[in-house]
């Protein structure tokens, strides 16, 4: 079977292993990839295509020229632009969610309704399109209040504001200033919650919801969770703050409602449902909605799963989860994420990276139990160069939380590459909590 993966971040590096590893994938096609999938050591053959993850004609065409079998969906982007509905059309089955059910990504305005539709627990809230109202709003309240635009904007659509001075500056930014463009046509005006913070993911089948084990991200670029908000500077997968034993309570909570209203709306959810939810004094609350994996979340709970990876997302497209069985391995894993120093803001690109072969060698630990995803790398002339803010995600298995953590940490000390940063902290907040 033929796949083609959608994106060219270390999830879509996950993907790309942990689908190799399926017996009935022959070859493995991304697009557009990066450096680890340019080529290297495979079980299977691989290659990047240049097509961008939202040129959906482009896709199709490349899906129909290359006889492509599975299409597996990276970025919300590829969902957004409607990847699910094309490959539909053509009668190629997509491990995502149609256009309408990624709307709850795409649009927070919608997946407020949604969750006001289905009872699921959020934060009040309020939207304007109009500055003055929104500003009236802000003065009024006077006090810390979370700013979000409506569609999508690569991670800089949320504000956390102090204070109403905080929040009267972002509004101006994004309803008069126009800084994330159309994305912010519409803005939510929401509470502020308080909590930590944690990633509940499930597989979906249209009906039946099976969730992954817990994962934490960690967003702010900085230790201690200082500093702006990155797609993701680490994650670690069991998160203590919600064991095993809930996982299925909370997706009762927060997910199988939601695939119970999209069905009656004659829109199915299949695919992946990721809930960012607040453990909050006044209980769970959802913070948002993600229908596709978490980056870097995917990378540890990938290297978790211990069942094949292709025939859960087979299962899910067909509609017949229930009939399968989902295993993970008892072990922690946490991947650190290296990025360039000076992301998410301006970074030097170009930095030659070595020293990935050592770093996922290590004695007395099992080949395969480190993981050295690629995110923005490039291969040139035989060089492996780094493309984008974050580079790597360095990922390691181990009996708890700080074994995984300290093998993690030990693998980026033999990385070379100039101008790296990553956070120290990855992990400490479940091992506080153990
Ligand atoms: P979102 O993209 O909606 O998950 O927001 C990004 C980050 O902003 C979250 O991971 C939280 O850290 C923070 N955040 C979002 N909504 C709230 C809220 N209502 N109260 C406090 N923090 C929030
Ligand atoms: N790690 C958060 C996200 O993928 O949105």
């Amino acid at each position: 079977m033929r796949l083609l993966i959608i994106g060219s971040g270390g999830r879509e590096h996950a993907l790309a292993w942990k689908l190799a590893q399926s017996h009935q994938v022959s070859e493995i096609h991304m697009a557009p990839g990066n450096g680890a999938t340019a080529g290297g050591n495979w079980s299977k053959p691989i290659l990047n295509v240049p097509v961008a993850v939202d040129d959906i004609p482009g896709l199709i065409k490349h899906i129909q020229a290359a006889g492509i079998d599975f299409v597996v969906p990276g970025p919300e982007l590829a969902l957004v632009s409607g990847i699910t509905d094309a490959c539909a059309a053509i009668g190629v089955p997509c491990f995502g969610p149609d256009t309408l059910c990624a709307r709850l990504e795409g649009s927070k305005i919608f997946a407020k309704e949604i969750m006001a539709e289905s009872g699921v627990p959020t934060a009040d809230y309020a939207v304007f399109s109009d500055h003055a109202a929104a500003t009236a709003y802000v003065k009024a309240k006077n006090g810390p209040i979370v700013i979000k635009a409506d569609g999508l904007a690569a991670g800089k659509g949320v504000v956390v504001a102090a204070n109403a001075a905080e929040a009267l500056e972002a509004l101006d930014a994004m309803l008069l200033q126009k800084n994330i463009g159309e994305a912010a046509s519409r803005v939510l005006l929401e509470e502020t919650l308080n909590g930590e913070e944690v990633s509940l993911l499930a597989f979906c089948d249209g009906e039946c919801a099976v969730p992954l084990p817990s994962a934490q991200d960690h967003k702010r670029v900085f230790d201690n969770d200082a500093g702006p908000n990155t797609g993701g500077m680490g994650a670690y997968s069991p998160a203590p703050l919600l064991p095993a034993e809930q996982g299925r309570e909370i997706c009762d909570l927060v997910i199988t409602p939601i695939l119970r209203t999209m069905k009656a709306k004659g829109h199915p959810f299949k695919g992946m449902l990721y809930a960012g939810l607040m453990f909050t004094p006044q209980g769970i609350k959802v913070l948002e909605y993600n229908t596709r994996f978490g980056d870097p979340e995917c990378q540890p709970l990938l290297m978790r799963l211990d069942s094949d990876l292709l025939e859960i997302m087979q299962a899910c497209v067909a509609g017949r989860l229930d009939e399968i069985q989902i295993c993970y391995r008892p072990e922690s894993a946490v991947c650190v994420v290296v990025s360039a120093e000076g992301y998410p803001g301006s970074y030097a690109k170009g930095m030659e990276i070595s020293g990935l072969e050592d770093a996922e060698a290590a004695k007395n630990v099992a080949p395969g139990e480190i993981k050295v995803f690629q995110a923005g790398t490039k291969l040139e002339n035989g060089k492996l160069l780094s493309s984008g803010g974050r580079v790597l995600g360095v990922t390691a298995l181990g009996a708890g939380l700080r074994e995984a953590r300290d093998r993690a940490y030990a693998a980026i000390e033999k990385i070379n590459m100039a101008k790296a940063h990553y956070r120290h902290d990855i992990g400490d907040k479940g091992l506080a909590r153990s």
